[in-house]
C-alpha cells in the first residue's frame, strides 16, 4: 500500500469508540474532534476511511476546484436511491450532468417568479388553518412545505387522499434510511421483517399516483405553468427528445424530497430566532410593509433573517463526497475510495470565520456588509456544480411565508427551546411558540 499523508486523527480502535459516540450525540462528538484536530481529522474504520473537515479551503476544493474526482458516496445515491429511483439527488457522473442540464433552466430565477402566485396563493390558505396559542410551529412548518412544492409541482387541485398517500410515502421512506443508516448492523432484520418491502411497495404506489397525474396532464392538452410542464416540456440538447415518463417521476420524487423538509427546517428555525430576538423582529416588519411579490423576493433584510438562520441552523448540516481517484490538498494525501466528510454546521459556526458565531446577527448578511464576510464560509445550499437546484425557489418561498406571516400574527417565544436533532437534516426536535392573530 502507497504511503499517504492523512491528517491527523484516530486509530481503528479510538475511531470505533468515535463512531458509537456520535450515534448518540452526532453534532457535539464531532465538534470536539474539530476542536483536537483544527478542524479536518482522519478516521480508520478498517475497510473504510474518512476524512471529516470544516476548513473552508478543503471543502470549497472538494465541491469547487476538483470536483471531478468526486462523488457523492452510496449513503446518497443507493440507499435514497432505491426507493426514490434516480432522479438528480441520487445519481452521479454523466447521468447527473445530463438531467442537471436538462434541468437546470427550469429551475432558473425567471422561471421561479412564475410559481410566486401559487406559492401566495399556497400561504395565504395555509394561514387560514393554522391555529393560534401555544402551539408546536414545525408539524404546521411541514405541512406548508409539503404543500407549497405540490401545488408547484401540479398547479391543480390533487385530492386530499392522493396527497395524504404522497406525504406519507416521503415521511416514511425518509424514516426508514435513516433507521437504516444508524442501525447497519440490523439490515438482514430489516429485510426478513418485510419492511424494507413494504417502503418498496409504497415506493410503486407513490410512482403510480405520479403517473396518473402525468396522463391526465399529457391528455389535457392544456399548460398549467407549473414544475410538471417544465419536466414535461424539457428536451435533451443532443436528441430534442423529452424524458421518459419514468424519468420525469424519478425527478418528481426528488424534488418533493429535497425541497420539503429542508424547508421545513428552515421555516421553523427562523421563527424560533425571531420570536426570541424582538428587535429583529420588528426590524423586519418596518423593512417589509407593503410589497409585491417581487419586492418580497428580492427583500435584502428578509433574505439576510433568512441566511442568518441557515448560518446557525443548516438544514443540510453535512455533507459528503468519495474521492475517485488519489487527492491531495495542503500537503495532505489521501486514497482513492477515501470519504470527505463536509461538516457545514462546524464551520457556520466556527469563530475564525464568524465574529460572535452562536449569535443571531442578521445584519452580517446585508449586501452593505458583502465585503466584510470571510469567502466560501458558508454552505445552506452546498456549493459546486452540485449546489442545490431549488435555491430561489427556496428562499423565495420562506421569504414569501415569512412576510405574510410576521404582518398577520403575533409571535412570542415560550420557555421551551427546542434541540437540534440531526438526522438527514437537521430538524429541531419542536418549535413551541406563543402565536396569536395580529
Ligand atoms: C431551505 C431549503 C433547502 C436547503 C437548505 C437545501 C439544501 C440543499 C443542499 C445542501 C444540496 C446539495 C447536497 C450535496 O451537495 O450533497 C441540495 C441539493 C438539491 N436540492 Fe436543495 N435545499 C433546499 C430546498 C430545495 C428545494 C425547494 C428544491 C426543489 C424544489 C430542492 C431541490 C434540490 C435538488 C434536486 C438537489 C440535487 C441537485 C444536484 O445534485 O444536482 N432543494 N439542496
Amino acid at each position: 500500500m502507497k504511503n499517504y499523508s492523512l491528517p491527523p486523527g484516530y486509530n481503528f480502535l479510538q475511531s470505533l469508540v468515535r463512531t458509537y459516540k456520535q450515534v448518540k450525540n452526532p453534532i457535539g462528538t464531532i465538534e470536539e474532534s474539530m476542536k483536537k484536530f483544527d478542524g479536518t481529522y482522519s478516521v480508520d474504520l478498517g475497510a473504510r476511511r474518512l476524512i471529516a473537515t470544516q476548513n473552508p479551503g478543503f471543502i470549497d476544493y472538494v465541491l469547487r476546484t476538483n470536483h471531478k474526482n468526486y462523488h457523492k458516496s452510496t449513503i446518497q445515491t443507493e440507499e435514497l436511491g432505491r426507493f426514490l429511483g434516480r432522479g438528480l439527488l441520487t445519481v452521479n457522473g454523466d447521468y447527473w450532468l445530463k438531467q442537471r442540464r436538462l434541468i437546470q433552466p427550469g429551475f432558473h430565477i425567471d422561471k421561479i417568479h412564475a410559481l410566486y402566485g401559487i406559492i401566495k396563493k399556497t400561504v395565504d390558505d395555509f394561514l387560514v388553518t393554522l391555529p393560534t396559542g401555544r402551539i408546536d410551529v414545525y408539524p404546521h412548518m411541514h405541512k406548508l412545505a409539503f404543500e407549497i412544492v405540490i401545488n408547484s409541482l401540479f398547479n391543480i387541485k390533487v385530492p386530499q387522499q392522493t396527497l395524504d398517500q404522497l406525504n406519507d410515502f416521503i415521511n416514511e421512506v425518509q424514516e426508514f434510511v435513516i433507521k437504516d443508516l444508524r442501525q447497519p448492523y440490523k439490515s438482514w432484520w430489516f429485510k426478513l421483517s418485510g419492511e424494507v418491502k413494504r417502503n418498496l411497495n409504497r415506493s410503486k404506489n407513490a410512482r403510480k399516483i405520479i403517473l396518473d397525474i402525468i396522463n391526465a396532464r399529457k391528455q389535457s392538452n392544456r399548460k398549467f405553468n407549473d414544475l410538471l410542464d417544465m419536466l414535461l416540456d424539457a428536451r435533451y440538447e443532443d436528441t430534442g427528445e423529452p424524458m421518459h415518463e419514468d424519468q420525469v417521476i424519478d425527478e418528481i420524487l426528488i424534488v418533493l424530497i429535497a425541497g420539503h423538509e429542508t424547508t421545513a427546517n428552515a421555516l421553523s428555525w427562523t421563527l424560533y430566532l425571531l420570536a426570541n430576538h424582538k428587535q429583529e423582529l420588528n426590524n423586519l416588519k418596518a423593512a417589509t410593509k407593503n410589497l409585491t411579490l417581487n419586492e418580497i423576493a428580492a427583500n435584502d433584510t428578509l433574505a439576510s433573517v433568512i441566511k442568518e438562520s441557515m448560518r446557525l441552523y443548516p438544514p443540510a448540516w453535512i455533507s459528503d463526497r468519495m474521492a475517485l481517484a488519489d487527492d491531495t490538498y495542503n500537503g495532505f494525501t489521501y486514497p482513492k475510495g477515501i470519504v470527505i466528510i463536509l461538516f457545514y454546521y462546524g464551520l457556520h459556526r466556527d469563530a475564525r470565520y464568524w465574529p460572535e458565531p452562536d449569535s443571531f446577527i442578521p445584519a452580517r448578511f446585508a449586501k452593505e456588509n458583502d465585503d466584510k464576510r470571510k469567502p466560501k464560509a458558508f454552505y445552506p445550499f452546498g456549493g459546486g456544480p452540485r449546489l442545490c437546484i431549488g435555491n430561489n425557489f427556496a428562499m423565495a418561498e420562506m421569504a414569501i411565508f415569512l412576510q405574510t406571516m410576521i404582518h398577520a400574527f403575533e409571535i412570542n417565544p415560550t420557555d421551551i427551546h427546542p434541540k437540534a436533532n440531526p438526522l438527514v437534516t437537521l430538524r429541531p426536535d419542536r418549535v413551541v411558540l406563543e402565536i396569536k392573530k395580529a
